[in-house]
């Protein structure tokens, strides 16, 4: 969480900041923070509140063009939001000033020896401590900012991406990481520090991405070195060349990124798809598989571990793995996964989901499976992020960049790679018959256009959300594989709506969540044609009966639930595996609207950030 940005070279360095800032406020938004240095002087401002507030303020805090800047946007940690603890932080002489995205967990240990020293300290936040531990580092030791900032570094437990600059040596900033990300974006004569890519890339599509324990110092005139903090060794920067564009970034004539995601999930999946499947062929090419398929057709079982939304649809793939490649499947959710001292052996074969790429609790879940001697198989959309490069192998969702906090064409996508990979074993084992087979491939190929249709039921969604607004809480119910997706349904309402929402296996209703029902209460039913229909339509009679409010996405034509619920909504036909890909999208409009009409904030919803890098 917490988003940095750091530019340094011949332009003016505010623009530069400021709507880098913007594009990483996913990342956290409940204060931010901006220090220019023009060779001489620094001007700071920073508040509480949004990259919006912070220009306000920067009007009258900010009177200089510095050619060197860093910002910040932060999801807080340690002490509260507020302008105080915003970020940057400077030194107790002023010289050092710092940008900062982790934890640093013995702060208070460090704090302590530095008050003794006669240190004061202005806000509650570990980065003002790190930050002076870097002076104090630089002071005893009589050494220059880089070395300061490795031995201080090697002092601290914790987590960060930072950037540092001294106001002596007008020509540098120090950048540093360990488990949170960190991009260098090189130009002509000019570099630029970011969490990711997005602030820099109408400047450059060259970017060196800084592994775990690696630290740079970014000179002006100077090639990147890059440095080991453990001891000093030198690494080669890998350039990599971006391809990721300025559209893709933007909202494109939406509203929100949070609809404009929702929308492009037809592209999204086929984009997941495409070079992949190729239906015509019979074939299903995925190169992280393809390689290693000994190692999937040999697993023991196959582990699934995951945070949230990405958890929902490992959920779903625990189901298709199963049911097609008749492969044993455990979904974890990596927090728990990774304290619970799991039973690992060699022949498990761990999938890790992520669209960041960056949840720290799935980082942390795959390090252990690794040193117990899992294959780890990654599915991420950031490419280069640190699960991307810490996994065996693994295979990208090429959804494009996901902006809104809330999960959207994430969740389908994924569903989609894991859809791919479970046919493909399906078929290498003959656990699947090969016109079976053949029907899967060619449905997956057609539902980017099925799920245009059911965007179609926009409006209808718009008028349901208009019936709804008001609830205090809402009940997702679905069987099968669509259980995953009332999962889903609830946690994308709750997120962004703040109504209090539960996703049930529909028959668990019997066992509590009945008791919930009267003529308050909406309950959104998947009851499509093909998932345990006549059981579904058992439960809606029970909800009826007791007058609860029906919202049912069922299958195109239906009439029986038809009958029976107070809105319904169509999605078209497809084999049961593909209905989650379908039946997402309405609870995902149907959220967006209530979010929308109750006046939240949807693509930043309180209290959230995009990419959990603390546990
Ligand atoms: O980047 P990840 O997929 O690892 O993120 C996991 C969760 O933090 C994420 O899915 C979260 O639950 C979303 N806000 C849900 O919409």
């Amino acid at each position: 969480m917490c988003g940095i940005v750091g530019y340094i070279g011949h332009r003016d360095a505010y623009p530069i900041i400021i709507k880098g800032l913007e594009r990483l406020e996913y990342r956290g938004y409940d204060s931010a923070g901006i220090v220019l240095f023009d060779g001489k002087d620094t001007n700071l401002a920073k508040t509480k509140g949004k990259v919006e507030d912070l220009k306000n303020k920067s009007n009258t805090t900010i009177s200089i063009d510095g050619k060197l800047g860093l910002g910040h946007t932060r999801w807080a940690t340690h002490g509260v939001p507020n302008d105080v603890n915003s970020h940057p932080h400077y030194s107790n002489s002023g010289d050092l000033v710092i940008i900062h995205n982790g934890i640093i967990e013995n702060y208070e240990s460090i704090k302590k020896a530095l008050i003794k020293r006669g240190y004061v300290f202005h806000s509650d936040t570990d980065t003002e401590v790190l930050v002076n531990l870097i002076e104090e580092v630089k002071k005893q030791e009589g050494v220059k900012l880089g070395k300061a900032v490795q031995i201080a570094l090697n002092q601290v437990v914790g987590a960060y991406a930072i950037a540092v600059f001294d106001k002596n040596k007008s020509d540098e900033i120090v950048v540093a990481r360990l488990g949170s990300p960190l991009a260098i974006g090189i130009g002509e004569n000019e570099y630029f520090i970011a969490s990711d890519a997005s602030p820099f890339i109408e400047f450059t599509n060259n970017a060196v991405y800084l592994e775990d324990e690696e630290m740079a110092i970014v000179r002006l005139g100077k090639e990147i070195k890059l440095r080991k903090i453990k001891d000093d060794a030198i690494a080669y920067p890998n350039i990599l060349e971006l391809q990721m564009n300025l559209e893709e970034i933007e909202k494109g004539g939406y509203d929100h990124f949070m609809l404009k995601e929702i929308y492009e999930q037809p592209r999204a999946i086929l984009d997941t798809y495409r070079g992949r499947l190729l239906a015509d062929q019979g074939l299903i090419k995925m190169a992280g598989i393809d390689q290693n398929l000994e190692k999937f057709l040999n697993a023991n079982r196959i582990i699934i571990v995951a945070c949230g939304t990405s958890w929902h649809a490992g959920l779903v793939a625990e189901y298709i793995f199963e049911d097609l490649a008749r492969i044993p499947v455990e979904v974890e959710y990596a927090s728990e996964f990774r304290y619970r001292n799991p039973v690992i052996t060699e022949n498990d074969v761990l999938i890790a989901i992520s669209q960041s790429g960056e949840t720290a609790d799935t980082l942390a879940a795959i390090k252990m499976a690794k040193e117990r001697g899992a294959f780890v198989f990654g599915v991420c959309n950031v490419v280069g992020s640190s699960i991307a490069r810490e996994t065996d192998a693994g295979a990208y969702t090429h959804a494009g960049p996901e902006i809104g906090v809330a999960s959207t064409k994430a969740f389908t996508t994924q569903i989609t790679v894991l859809t791919l990979i479970a046919l493909k074993l399906a078929k290498e084992k003959g656990s699947i018959s090969e016109s079976k087979y053949h029907e899967f491939l060619v449905e997956l190929e057609g539902i980017p256009a099925k799920v245009e249709k059911t965007l179609a039921s926009n409006a209808l969604l718009e008028d349901i959300a208009e019936v709804y607004k008001d609830s205090s809480n809402c009940l997702y119910l679905g069987r099968g594989y669509n259980f995953p997706v009332a999962l889903e349904g609830a946690l994308k309402l709750k997120e962004i709506s703040y109504i209090h929402a539960e996703g049930y296996p529909a028959a668990e209703m019997k066992h509590g969540p009945i008791a919930l029902i009267d003529e308050e209460m909406p309950v959104v039913v998947i009851a499509t044609r093909r998932g345990h229909y006549e059981k579904v339509v058992s439960n809606i009679q029970e909800i009826k009966s007791r007058s609860g409010k029906i919202i049912a996405v069922v299958t195109e034509g239906d009439v029986q639930v038809t009958e029976l619920a107070d809105h319904v909504v169509e999605v078209p036909e497809t084999s049961e595996p593909l209905t989650p890909l379908l039946t997402t999208i309405p609870l995902q409009l149907l959220s967006y609207h209530i979010a929308l009409m109750r006046g939240c904030n949807v693509d930043q919803p309180r209290n959230l950030a995009k990419s959990v890098t603390v546990e």
